[in-house]
Parts: C-alpha cells; structure tokens; sequence
C-alpha cells in the first residue's frame, strides 16, 4: 500500500470494486490506507465526488497484514519494490492462497512478466498491469502478455481497465514495456547532460516543459518517481539489454546512496523541505 498500490486501490474502490490491501508491516497499512482516505477526500472537496460516493469507496476499503485475508480475491494485483527476490516472494505467497480461478497481476516497470509469472502456479492467468504515478491522474494503463497467459484472461483484464476508466494499452513482454524503454533513456540521459554541464537542472527541465509540452522537467520527473525506483529500473533494464542508454549515471547511484530519494525523501535534485 505505498505509493503505487495505495493509488491502484484507490481507483478501484472508486470504480465500485471492493479491495483489501495487505502490508507487511502495521505502520506502512496505516499510512497507506490514510493516504487513501486523503486522497478521496480531497477529490470529495473538490466536488469531484459526492460525500456519499466518497463514503460508500472508502466502505469497500480494507486492509490486512494477513495474506490468507486474500483468500476471496477474484484479482490481486501485486505492488511490491522493484526487486525480483521480494517480488517472487510476495507472488509466491499469495498464490497458495488464492482459489485456482483468482488472476495474478504485477505492477512492475521493468522484470520482466515471464520471469514473474514463473515463479507462480498460474503462469496461464497471470499478466502485468503497468499503472503510472500518480495513478488516480494518468489514464494509461499497460496490459502485458506473456507467451503462457490465456487470450480470455488478457480480455478481461483490458475489461478491468476499462471500468477503472483507464486507457489500457496491450504490450508484449519485455522489460521496461512500452513506456519505460523509451521514458528511462530520456531520464538518464538528461542526468547525463547535467553531468557534462550542457545545462543547469532548472534550464533543463525549462527546456522540456516549454520546449517540448512536458508537465515535468526530467528533473522535477525524477525526484517525483523517486530516485531509488528510477536506479532499480534503470539496473534491471541495463542487465537485460546491456546498452549503454539503460545505464545509471554515477550522479544517480550517488544520490540514492546519499538517501537523496526525491520527494519522499524531501530532497532529491530539488528540495522540498
Ligand atoms: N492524486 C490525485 N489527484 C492528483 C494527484 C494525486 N497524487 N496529483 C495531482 N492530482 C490532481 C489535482 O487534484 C488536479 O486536479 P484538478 O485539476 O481537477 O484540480 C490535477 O491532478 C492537476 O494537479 P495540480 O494542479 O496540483 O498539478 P499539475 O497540473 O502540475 O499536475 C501532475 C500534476 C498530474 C502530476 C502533472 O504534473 C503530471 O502529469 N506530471 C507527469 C507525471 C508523469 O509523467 N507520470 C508518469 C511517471 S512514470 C511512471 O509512473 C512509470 C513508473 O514505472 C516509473
């Protein structure tokens, strides 16, 4: 329930779905589970929701440090950080529990499904669901099929989507789908333009936002992902292609290990204190 899957609970207990969130610590279910509530309530102040729908979505939110309390999912989407070891873990577990008709789907940027969906029992019913941040904003959603998943599981996915009122895009499997293959480059190779003193971090991010329509500079980008998230994704594509554009620059791994994590950290390439 951090910051992607406190977003994709959102919309879907908007969209009338009922939701459990399960967190592994009790401290990281309250928080996400606030965010939540926060954010519909803003959306209610802003009349974007009536009071009564804004309480009958927050009624069909739940949360649990239980993963057998998933047990009647008919769908779980897995949210996890960017690391293959955690990620198989939390999809091997939740897979023991869940009835052989439940669907199995990860929110991952950038392992590959394939990968994921093997370290599960239902490789036939498992897909990748790319949500973007922040996920109750951006109306994309990447749908990604593996050579093992059911043409019918892959329908009712994009029907999902579709009652989230999100745009879903099909993708074949391979890391960094669609978006990130061409967003991570863009990213990096903007560190690396500063690094070579083309230009300052602000005249950069001026450039592509007046230059080129972006709502976000790559810097002001960067530090919203999260610097940490951006380094996973850039190493696992690197390790997967082994092409120079996917390689973290030195400024990146510097800052990730300086705790510079962006905004969730109040400081990144900007500060936000
Ligand atoms: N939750 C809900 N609503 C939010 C929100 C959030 N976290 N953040 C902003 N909003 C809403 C605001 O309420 C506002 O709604 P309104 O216009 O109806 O009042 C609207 O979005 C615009 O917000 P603001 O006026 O506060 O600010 P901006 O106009 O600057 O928009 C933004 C904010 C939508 C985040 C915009 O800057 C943007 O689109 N940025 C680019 C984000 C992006 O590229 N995301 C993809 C990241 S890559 C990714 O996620 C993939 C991963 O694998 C790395």
């Amino acid at each position: 329930c951090g910051q992607m899957g406190a977003g994709i609970a959102e919309v879907c207990v908007k969209a009338g779905f009922r939701v459990m969130a399960r967190e592994v610590e009790r401290d990281f279910l309250d928080r996400g589970l606030a965010r939540v509530r926060s954010s519909l309530e803003r959306s209610r102040d802003r009349d974007k929701l009536t009071s009564q729908e804004c309480d009958a979505a927050l009624e069909r939110l739940s949360g649990t440090l239980d993963v057998a309390d998933l047990a009647d999912c008919d769908l779980v989407i897995e949210a996890v950080v960017e690391d293959l070891t955690v990620k198989q873990r939390a999809l091997a577990e939740v897979d023991t529990v869940l009835p052989a008709a439940a669907i199995l789907a990860t929110n991952t940027s950038s392992l590959t499904v394939t990968e994921l969906a093997m370290s599960t029992s239902r490789s036939d019913r498992f897909v990748g669901l790319h949500f973007f941040n922040p996920v109750p904003v951006m109306c994309l959603v990447e749908v990604i099929r593996t050579l093992m998943v059911q043409d019918d599981i892959v329908d009712l996915v994009v029907d999902f989507c579709g009652r989230l009122d999100k745009e879903p895009i099909l993708c074949r499997d391979n890391s960094g789908f669609i978006v990130n293959r061409l967003l991570v480059p863009y990213l990096l190779d903007a560190i690396r333009a500063y690094e070579e003193g083309i230009g300052t971090l602000e005249e950069i991010d001026i450039g592509m936002r007046l230059g080129c329509g972006h709502p976000m500079g790559p810097f002001t980008l960067l530090d919203f992902i999260g610097l940490d998230t951006c380094y996973f994704i850039a190493n696992i594509m690197f390790d997967e292609y082994r092409e120079k554009r996917f390689a973290p620059p030195p400024l990146l791994k510097q800052m990730v290990q300086a705790g510079r994590l962006g905004r969730k950290s109040g400081e990144g390439f900007f500060s936000y204190s």
